[in-house]
């Protein structure tokens, strides 16, 4: 008999709520939705009352999963998988950078409950600044690196292919692409890995769309932001679960996460002989992390990951600086 998978959900908000619903929809396992209790109505229990919602979902959906809602972190024991989405997104105006100093606090205090409770965990964060916030997962937990990674490229990816589709009238489906780096602006999509069913795209569209589609991606999450006044839920969830999913499901998918990279890219070249977390394709497996494909980039890809690393590495200061017992 197989045990199902155990997988919690902190952070029980737009992304939590969808990532619960979606692993229920697809049997991935059972969910832990975990949330902190509202500082003005605090008669309220949005963690629990969620979960019986989505619940209610399975004889519609024809699910079985087990789905609890918690202010408690001692249910979230014995889990297989931690996804952390707990702190505030993104309001119009706001770049990802501008969360560091309210959500590093609020990612170390989710940390720490993590080694305590579900020390042999995986952990997907999607917290913003994403890079920093793996960073500070890692440091507090102290696991190793392959079971802390951060979910962006899933979903950075998934937005340029998006576009793509878009200009070319053609099914998502059939387009292939890589983008690496950090959770930023300054991402790195890769145009000459982009093609469609093979085709390579600089085939089959000019230049300009072509850069036109890069330079969207780049800032998808902007847009939808000031469409919203808050930031995306839907697209980041599915980037997620499609990690959990390979994950759960042992698949060896090739997905770009922020993974911890030392030579990896030129990584330690970058940032003063030292590794840090940026988005690079990895597999992954049962045990996270299971490798890195490291391959070479031309000089002008490089130049990019380049300054996307710097730019990471700027917001790893700015986190230390912070929280000096984090460096
Ligand atoms: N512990 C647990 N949960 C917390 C904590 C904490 N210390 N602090 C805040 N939260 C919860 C909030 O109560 C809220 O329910 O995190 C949830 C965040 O949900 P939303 O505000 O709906 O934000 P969401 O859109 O889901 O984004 C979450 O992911 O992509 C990033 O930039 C995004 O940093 C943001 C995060």
């Amino acid at each position: 008999m197989m045990r199902r998978a155990k997988i919690s959900v902190i952070g029980a908000g737009n992304i939590g709520g969808e990532c619960a619903r979606s692993i229920a929809m697809k049997e991935l396992g059972d969910v832990v939705l975990l949330d902190i209790p509202s500082k003005d109505k605090p008669e309220l229990h949005m963690p629990k009352g969620k979960a019986l919602d989505l619940a209610c979902c399975g004889p519609v959906e024809n699910f079985d999963a087990r789905i609890t809602g918690t202010f408690d972190y001692k249910d979230i024991e014995g889990s297989d998988v931690v996804i952390v989405t707990a702190g505030v997104p993104r309001k119009p105006g706001q770049s990802r950078d501008d969360l560091v100093a309210i959500n590093a606090g609020i990612v170390k205090n989710v940390a720490q409950n993590i080694k305590q409770y579900a020390p042999n965990a995986i952990v997907i964060v999607v917290s913003n600044p994403l890079d920093a916030m793996v960073y500070v997962m890692w440091k507090v937990t102290g696991f190793p690196a392959h079971r802390v990674l951060g979910q962006a490229g899933a979903l950075d990816v998934a937005r340029y292919k998006t576009f793509l589709a878009m200009e070319l009238g053609c099914s998502v489906e059939d387009i292939q692409g890589l983008l690496l780096g950090g959770h930023g602006d300054d991402m790195v999509p890769l145009p000459r890995l982009t093609s469609v069913n093979g085709i390579p795209i600089q085939d089959l569209l000019p230049e300009a769309k072509i850069q036109a589609c890069v330079d969207r991606a780049k800032v998808g999450g902007g847009e939808i932001v000031k469409l919203m006044g808050t930031s995306a839920w839907y697209a980041p969830s599915a980037g997620t679960i499609e990690m959990v999913e390979a994950i759960v499901r042992d698949k060896k998918r090739v997905i770009p996460c922020a993974a911890y990279c030392e030579d990896e890219f030129a990584v330690k070249a970058s940032n003063d002989g030292k590794g840090l977390f940026v988005g690079v394709p990895c597999v992954l497996g049962a045990k996270g992390v299971e490798k890195i494909i490291n391959f070479k980039m031309n000089d002008t890809e490089q130049k990019f990951m380049n300054e996307s690393i710097s730019h990471v590495k700027d917001l790893i200061g700015s986190t230390v600086k912070l929280f000096p017992e984090l460096a």
